[in-house]
């Protein structure tokens, strides 16, 4: 991790491709159940898609992870923060008449050492304008103070201006999840974008049970997806005898586990209650593994190399003409084939 202290470097990559703008109807049903398998199976492939190393087969969406349900995906802009090591992108799932905002998880550092931190997250930051809120402050800073939330918050804005206000679906994995929550909660809370979609895999609490209901009342299509013995939402701990003073998750869990139907191994989903901590969702079992962790429905979750917080720029990137100019790398609007790289230097990092 302090290896990537002092590489001030961050990555933003903006595109307006096929900018013709088209208007794109919203045909969506918001009488449809809370919780769509279908769509959960797309959703893990762009959280998936967002641990992708090389930036210009994700950029193109011409991945390895990019070609099975999320295929016709368009990207619009792809932000990498090296310093802080996180990456997230946005875009349009046509298919889906909607905004897919994706965020990664961990990556850089081993997990074993991310999981064995999160025991101690405190519950160190008021969130603002939330009576009796707390979240975890690096959290909050990961989102919130570093190139994510702005690089966001902008593709989202230029997006809608060329086709329309499409829905807006936020996903993410581990990390990757409670970034998402934050994001979701932004947009709605302070950016007047309603019925946003969440649905993140295997994130870990963020806030205590005040949090939570403030969480629940602004993003009531909330989904936070959790896998048998998947270690990570358990933590930081839930302390029943401590609620005030405890994290607290926000509804609604589903929990994915095996189950066993007249002696046959089958694959149960629980749509768990709106309490957020059901003891009868994945608080029901001890909840050690990371191998959990790293797979939803058989989609790996992970980096898919070791040098994850570098920014590969190989000979593939020099055909879009990359030019350097201090630390962000970005796409001319303009210009569909021109990469151009401008400085941002101001950016402090932090922990998560
Ligand atoms: C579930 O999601 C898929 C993909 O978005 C959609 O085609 C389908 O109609 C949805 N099902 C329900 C019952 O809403
Ligand atoms: C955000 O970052 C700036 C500069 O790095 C720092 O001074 C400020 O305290 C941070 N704010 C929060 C809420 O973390």
């Amino acid at each position: 991790m302090a290896r990537w202290l002092w590489l001030k470097l961050l990555v933003l990559i903006g595109l307006f491709a096929f900018s013709g703008g088209r208007e794109i109807k919203i045909e969506y049903e918001d009488d449809a159940p809370l919780y769509n398998r279908t769509l959960a199976k797309i959703l893990v492939e762009y959280a998936s898609a967002a641990y992708v190393t090389d930036l210009m087969t994700l950029f193109t969406w011409t991945c390895s992870r990019c070609n099975d349900l999320t295929k016709g995906f368009q990207m619009i802009e792809l932000v990498v923060d090296v310093q802080n090591c996180l990456q997230a992108f946005v875009g349009i799932a046509h298919d889906l008449n909607s905004i897919i905002i994706a965020f990664r998880g961990t990556a850089g550092t081993s997990i074993r050492n991310w999981i064995a931190d999160l025991f101690w997250k405190q519950l160190d930051l008021s969130y603002p304008g939330a009576e009796d809120a707390m979240v975890h402050h690096g959290f909050y800073s990961a989102y919130h103070n570093t190139s994510l939330q702005h690089g966001i918050l902008s593709a989202v804005q230029r997006t809608r201006e060329l086709y329309g206000n499409l829905h807006i679906i936020v996903t993410g994995h581990s990390l990757g999840g409670a970034l998402a929550s934050f994001c979701a909660l932004d947009l709605t809370v302070n950016h007047g974008v309603e019925l946003v979609h969440l649905m993140t895999f295997g994130q870990p609490r963020i806030g205590n049970a005040a949090f939570a209901s403030y969480f629940s009342k602004f993003v009531p299509n909330a989904v936070r997806v959790t896998h048998e013995n998947d270690i990570v939402p358990h933590l930081p701990p839930y302390y029943s005898y401590f609620p005030k003073k405890s994290y607290h998750h926000f509804p609604r869990e589903v929990w994915l586990h095996d189950i066993k139907v007249d002696g046959v191994e089958d694959k149960g989903e629980k749509i768990c209650d709106d309490s957020g901590e059901d003891p009868s969702c994945c608080r029901s079992v001890h909840g050690t593994s990371i191998r959990d962790h790293l797979k939803y429905y058989s989609v790996e979750l992970r980096a898919d190399t070791r040098e994850s917080c570098s920014i590969l720029v190989d000979s593939s990137v020099l055909q879009y003409d990359v030019g350097y100019n201090g630390d962000i790398l970005s796409r001319d609007p303009t210009a569909p084939s021109h990469l151009k790289l401008s400085s941002r230097s101001d950016t402090a990092s932090i922990s998560v």
